[in-house]
């Protein structure tokens, strides 16, 4: 049985608040908002709540989970006293959607949490009822996005419900989250004695809510390094759950890409009407502005280009669209990797198992 409670974004109940911080700390796993996608929360010091979110996701175990607080004085339960670098991420990102991955405290987390890595990846949302949750509960809280492993993440509550119905304790809705996409996560590495220029450098281990421009604004003096696992895998430091295949549909999804985008919508056409042909059910994923000018079964325009937030927002329900109409095969527009399009980018090619074609 999943307890569904639903609240306001802004102001929650709070007695919904303190049943559901109750559920938590007795060892029980609950669904709630934050302003990047739902995540699915348990107490991070407890091993058998923890293994109950990886039980309920499907998750591989391999793959740690970040954990999210409320409050700056929680930090020092959980890490070492930062670098002046990440203490000045912190002051400017934090409550937001920002994962900083740092040494952890040993014997505080439960190991399955840090999936035996020495680091943990630690974020405090800017969502009020993942802050007021949080701080009812009183413990750091390990939340992964609250989706069956390998579906898109969810940004409503109706998605948790698609995936998790009875197998959680309970769902806090508090209707659509915000920015769409995951915490971007960073990891920083101070200079060592051998760099000459003794400059720290800040890698993107997942690209999300808070763009690379943002990052060096707040750092001048770090190298910022997008660290794309596309073009440098062995440069990059693991995050191991980039590994997997996320964020899919249940049908195959192609990208296309072009300098032209009336030779782009041009190929998907030709490619929707091929497939048609051959008894596909088609889909085409593309913005308001190109919505009229593609034909299939099912065609999904996600945001608009003229404001890539808006992209970023719509993204994961869109996906989730084709699986409802049963779709099964899937052609996509891409975006500018500018600002949050580098994080749009990397959540579609990954829903899209790397597969591109050039218009
Ligand atoms: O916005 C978000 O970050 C959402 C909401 C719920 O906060 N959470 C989320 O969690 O996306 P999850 O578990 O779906 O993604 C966690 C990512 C994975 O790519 C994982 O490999 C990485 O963070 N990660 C966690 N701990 C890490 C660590 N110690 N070192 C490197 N990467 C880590
Ligand atoms: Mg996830």
């Amino acid at each position: 049985m999943t307890t569904y409670w639903k609240v306001t974004a802004g102001n929650p109940d709070p007695a919904i608040v303190a049943e559901a911080a109750v559920v938590l700390q007795q060892g029980g796993v609950v669904a709630f908002p934050t302003e990047t996608v739902y995540g699915l929360g348990a107490d991070a010091r407890q091993t058998e709540a923890v293994q109950q979110i990886f039980t309920a996701k499907g998750r591989p175990s391999d793959n740690p989970l970040i954990v999210h607080i409320a409050n700056r004085s929680q930090l020092e339960e959980l890490t070492l006293p930062p670098d002046e670098a990440v203490s000045r991420l912190l002051d400017a990102f934090w409550p937001g959607p920002l994962t900083v991955v740092l040494p952890a405290r040993p014997g505080v987390l439960s190991p399955l949490v840090t999936a035996g890595l020495s680091t943990v990846g630690l974020r405090m949302p800017d969502h009020p009822v993942a802050l007021q949750l949080i701080a009812a509960a009183g413990c750091p809280v390990a939340a992964p996005s609250a989706n069956r492993s390998g579906r898109p993440s969810p940004t409503h509550a109706e998605h948790v419900l698609e995936d998790l119905t009875g197998r959680i304790d309970a769902i806090v809705d508090g209707g659509p989250t915000g920015v769409g996409l995951e915490s971007t996560v960073v990891e920083y590495a101070a200079a060592g004695p051998e760099e000459a220029s003794g400059r720290g450098v800040l890698h993107i281990l997942r690209p999300g809510g808070i763009t690379a421009a943002q990052l060096r604004g707040a750092l001048p003096g770090v190298e910022v390094r997008e660290s794309s696992a596309h073009t440098e895998p062995a440069a990059a430091p693991r995050s191991p759950g980039m590994k997997y295949t996320h964020y899919a549909p249940r049908g195959v999804m192609t990208l296309v890409q072009g300098d032209a985008p009336e030779r782009v919508l041009a190929r998907i056409q030709r490619e929707l009407d091929a497939a048609r042909a051959r008894g596909e059910r088609t889909g085409a994923l593309t913005f308001r502005e190109h919505a009229d000018a593609l034909r299939a079964d099912r065609v999904v325009a996600c945001g608009s280009l003229g404001d890539l937030e808006s992209v970023a927002q719509g993204l994961y329900a869109a996906l989730r669209e084709f699986d409802e109409a049963g779709i099964s095969f899937i052609l996509a527009e891409t975006c500018p990797e500018e600002g949050i399009g580098a994080a749009i980018m990397n959540r579609l090619r990954k829903a899209a198992g790397d597969r591109v074609i050039e218009a």
